[in-house]
Parts: structure tokens; C-alpha cells; sequence
């Protein structure tokens, strides 16, 4: 691979470095006139892996591209502009993706005009990035999480300056806020609320990937929700990797509790937020959240171990003693609130005794949902550097455990749900079967029922016949 000098190369140490530098917020995005008509009778299509996060950049990048006149195509085969919107938090995540971009050569040896683009937290990883430019010639075009505003500009090198463009900034820059937004869910959408994480987690390669916390000034963000009601959504989402230090970055004395109530006074139906820190959820979150109904009461709270040395290694910051202080204080002032949780196993050197310390806290939590995840080494993070002697067998072993452990709770959990009428949100209809809906109550649990008449966005009350581990069954009551 020869290397371009007008490339912009990832680097993580550079990522990794924070600075007091004011971050501005800017008003400024526009496409440049000869832009603007580039994808005349032409198409896009975007895939997108991981989190929130990406899902909501991956509406601002099909908003840009709809500004420049693409249509968005129904798959890959009818595509001229692919882009990968990728997710580097664990291996397989990364995998995937090589996967799919190795399973796009065909479409490129059949159209060579054809645009393949990776975008996302993997383009931000020098040594992704470099297998993408040395064996995967049909990537044209590789951008990072820090420039979606310059899609454009880059686009136009690729298309008609026939380049191959890598651009990938280590350092966040200035938050654009008047990027244009396709938005994909009619009903449900996303809001950030904040960009960035500086907790650095030992094991974790957000903070590099993201950039330092940035957040959103509050008249943005509220006049963003007003928007979405005056649109008719029922249901919002703030999102940020650790929602609890939302304002902690800006100069106001204004914090995520005040955020969400005001948010909640806007009178959206349905308010989420994901995801939060259990270090700094604090009393007046859990007050406001009991306060509103329109506030879900839904709480993910990643506990990741149960084992103190085990946190600490983590630098998680919080105990198991005071995590479960936390949650006990939130199921007695939450009524009926449903607490989710993130757990790895096999961080390194993990032994038995600790590991079992985590499933003492899932069988004293039993958790309404739970996502678990063999640890696996980022490279640039700390926890990467640990000599770790517990054999993948051994971790796989004991994801096996922990998950039959809190699926047994999940049923347990959900079998309180029969005979009882819930509130569902409607998503739309089964694909194997039209007279099937699905959606979710107010405590995230995914429900399947049968009714007549419904359409999707529709509040409708189901009484649950059947619970399952991961799901209710019930049809739809008057
Ligand atoms: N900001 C969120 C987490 C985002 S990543 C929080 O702090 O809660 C989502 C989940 O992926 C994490 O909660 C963690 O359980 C898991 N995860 C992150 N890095 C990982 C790694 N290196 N190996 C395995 N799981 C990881
Ligand atoms: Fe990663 Fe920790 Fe930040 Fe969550 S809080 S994104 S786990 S570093
Ligand atoms: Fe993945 Fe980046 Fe989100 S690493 S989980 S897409 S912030």
C-alpha cells in the first residue's frame, strides 16, 4: 500500500489525549454548488452496525446524502454509493463488517464505478484501517466519526476526481448542528444528547473512537424534541454513552435530571434514555424519573462484574456494594421499574470465585434483560496490555452459565405479565404473518400479539397470554 499524502490517517494515541479546548457549536454546514446535483439518478445504501450512537449518524449521513439528490436503494445490488457505518467494540464486531466488505467484491468486479465506503468506529483504528487499504482494493472511501459534515467533499474526489479518500480525524472536532436528518422510524427516534465518552473504561475503545464528552447545549437539544412532538412521535431516545454527566462539559449549572424533566414537560408519550453510568446516577435522576409518567420506567444500568477487583481493574469506579445500593434505591422509588444490564466475562485473569461473585449479584438483581459479552482485547486500551492466563474455553464456559442464569430470571420476570393488560407501542407488522404486531411496553418488553385495525405507531392495550424469555404474546383488548 502506498500511502497518499493527502490521507489523514487514524492514530489512537492521538485520539486518546484530552484537552480543556472549548468545543463550538456550529451552524455552518452547507454543499458546495458543484455537490449538489452528484447524485442525480443515482442511489445509496447504508448499513449500520453497533450502537445508538451509529444508527443516529447513519440518519445524518442519509440526510446528507439525500440533500445531494441520491435516492436510497432497496439493497446493496441496486446501490451506486455503499457505506458501512461500523462498530469496533468487540472483535466479532470488526469481523462482521471485514465480512461484508469482502462480500461486496463481487458487486464492485461487476461495476467498478461502484462507491464502497467504510465509515464508523472501526475506521477510526489505525489497524482496521490498514487491512481496509491493503486488502480490500474495492473500499474507495474511508471516513471516521468526527467529519460525517464532509461527505460531501469527499464523495465528489471518489466520484469524479476518481480517488481513493481516507480521511479520519483523531481529534473530535466542533459539534455541527444543522446537518440535515433522513430519520428511519416514523414514530420512535433518536436524540443526542451528547457525543463522546471520557470515562475511559480500561477494556473499552470508545473513548478513542468518540472523542472527548461533548455535550449538546440544552436549547438545542429541547428544541430538537419540540420539533419531534410538533412531527408526532410518541417515543424519543436521549442518547449518549454516559447520559448522568450530560452539562458536566458546559459552563451551566444544568444537569441530566433537569434535562430529562424539562424534556418530559415537552409531552412526548414515551422518553427513553440509554446509556447510563452507574457512578453518577444521581438522587434528583431517580426522583425525576419517578415523577413523569411520561418518563419509561426502564432503566439500563451496566453492572459489566459483580467482583470489586474486578471493577476496579475495569477503573468502573462504583462497588457492588453501592451498585446494589443504587438499584435497590431505584426499584423502591421507581414503581414497577425494569433494570437491564451489560456483563463481561473473562476480563482478564477473571477467576472462578469472581466470576461467581457476578452471578450472586444477577440472582439478587434478576434482571428484566441483560447483554453479555465475552471480553475481548481492544487494541490501544489498557485492559489489551494485561497477560491474561483464563483459556476461551473456560470464558465460554461461563458465558454459557451466566446466560441460562438470567434467562431463567427473564422468564421468571415475565410470567408476572400474564393475564395482565399492557400498554404496547406498535412497530408494525410480523413479516411472516400480517395479523401480527409487535412492539414494546413502557418497561421495554417486547410484545407480539394479534388484533385487527391496528397500524403501526398505535397505542395499544394487550392482554399477555403466553411470556417467554425474551418476549409476551397476547392480542390486542379494547
Ligand atoms: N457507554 C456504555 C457502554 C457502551 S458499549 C456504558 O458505559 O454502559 C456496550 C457494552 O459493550 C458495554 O457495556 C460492555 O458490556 C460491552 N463492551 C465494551 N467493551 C468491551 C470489550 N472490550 N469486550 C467485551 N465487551 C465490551
Ligand atoms: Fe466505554 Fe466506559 Fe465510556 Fe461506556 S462509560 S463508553 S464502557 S469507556
Ligand atoms: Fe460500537 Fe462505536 Fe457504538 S464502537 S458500540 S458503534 S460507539
Amino acid at each position: 500500500m502506498k500511502i497518499k499524502p493527502d490521507w489523514v490517517l487514524p492514530n489512537l494515541r492521538e485520539a486518546q489525549k484530552r484537552t480543556h479546548q472549548p468545543i463550538q457549536t456550529l451552524d455552518s454546514f452547507q454543499i458546495d454548488e458543484t455537490m449538489q446535483f452528484l447524485g442525480s439518478g443515482k442511489t445509496y445504501y447504508l448499513s449500520t452496525f453497533g450502537c445508538q450512537a451509529n444508527e443516529r449518524d447513519s440518519e445524518t449521513l442519509a440526510g446528507i446524502l439525500d440533500a445531494m439528490g441520491f435516492a436510497s436503494a432497496p439493497d446493496e445490488e441496486h446501490a451506486d454509493v455503499i457505506l458501512l457505518n461500523t462498530c469496533a467494540i468487540r472483535q466479532n464486531a470488526e469481523e462482521k463488517v471485514l465480512g461484508e466488505v469482502g462480500s461486496l467484491k463481487r458487486l464492485y468486479r461487476e461495476n467498478p464505478d461502484l462507491v464502497i465506503g467504510v465509515c464508523g468506529c472501526m475506521a477510526q483504528e489505525e489497524k482496521l484501517t490498514n487491512i481496509l487499504l491493503e486488502k480490500y482494493p474495492q473500499v474507495r472511501l474511508i471516513f471516521g466519526t468526527h467529519n460525517l459534515q464532509e461527505l460531501p467533499s469527499m464523495l465528489y474526489d471518489v466520484m469524479m476526481n476518481h480517488k481513493r479518500v481516507v480521511k479520519v480525524y483523531s481529534k473530535e472536532g466542533e459539534v455541527y448542528e444543522n446537518l440535515p436528518v433522513h430519520r428511519f422510524g416514523k414514530h420512535k427516534a433518536w436524540v443526542n444528547i451528547m457525543y463522546g465518552c471520557d470515562k475511559f473504561c480500561t477494556y473499552c475503545i470508545v473513548p478513542y473512537t468518540r472523542g472527548k464528552q461533548r455535550s449538546r447545549t440544552k436549547d438545542r437539544i429541547l428544541a430538537e424534541v419540540r420539533q419531534l412532538k410538533a412531527e408526532g412521535y410518541k417515543e424519543i431516545t436521549l442518547l449518549g454513552q454516559n447520559v448522568n454527566a450530560y452539562g458536566k462539559d458546559l459552563q451551566a449549572d444544568y444537569s441530566f435530571a433537569d434535562l430529562l424533566a424539562e424534556t418530559a414537560q415537552i409531552g412526548i408519550p414515551r422518553i427513553r434514555f440509554m446509556t447510563s453510568h452507574p457512578w453518577d446516577f444521581s438522587d434528583a435522576m431517580i426522583d425525576t424519573i419517578a415523577a413523569y409518567d411520561n418518563i419509561m420506567p426502564a432503566v439500563h444500568l451496566p453492572l459489566q462484574s459483580g467482583d470489586n477487583e474486578i471493577l476496579k481493574q475495569m477503573g468502573r469506579r462504583y462497588t457492588k456494594e453501592s451498585y446494589l445500593e443504587l438499584f435497590d434505591t431505584m426499584k423502591a422509588r421507581i414503581p414497577n421499574v425494569a433494570i437491564s444490564t451489560d456483563i463481561i466475562v473473562g476480563f482478564p485473569n477473571e477467576t472462578d470465585e469472581q466470576f461467581e461473585h457476578t452471578l450472586d449479584v444477577v440472582r439478587y438483581c434478576k434482571f428484566d434483560n441483560a447483554y453479555t459479552f465475552i471480553f475481548s482485547a481492544r487494541p490501544g486500551t489498557p485492559a489489551a496490555r494485561m497477560a491474561d492466563a483464563v483459556d476461551h474455553e473456560t470464558k465460554q464456559k461461563r458465558l454459557q452459565t451466566l446466560n441460562t442464569l438470567w434467562n431463567r430470571f427473564a422468564l421468571e420476570k415475565n410470567k408476572q405479565y400474564e393475564g395482565k393488560v399492557v400498554q404496547v407501542l406498535t412497530d408494525g407488522a410480523s413479516k411472516r404473518n400480517a395479523d401480527v404486531w409487535s412492539g414494546y411496553t413502557d418497561t421495554n418488553k417486547l410484545v407480539n400479539f394479534t388484533g385487527t385495525g391496528i397500524h403501526t405507531g398505535d397505542f395499544v392495550n394487550v392482554q399477555i397470554e403466553t411470556a417467554k424469555t425474551f418476549s409476551l404474546d397476547g392480542k390486542a383488548v379494547l
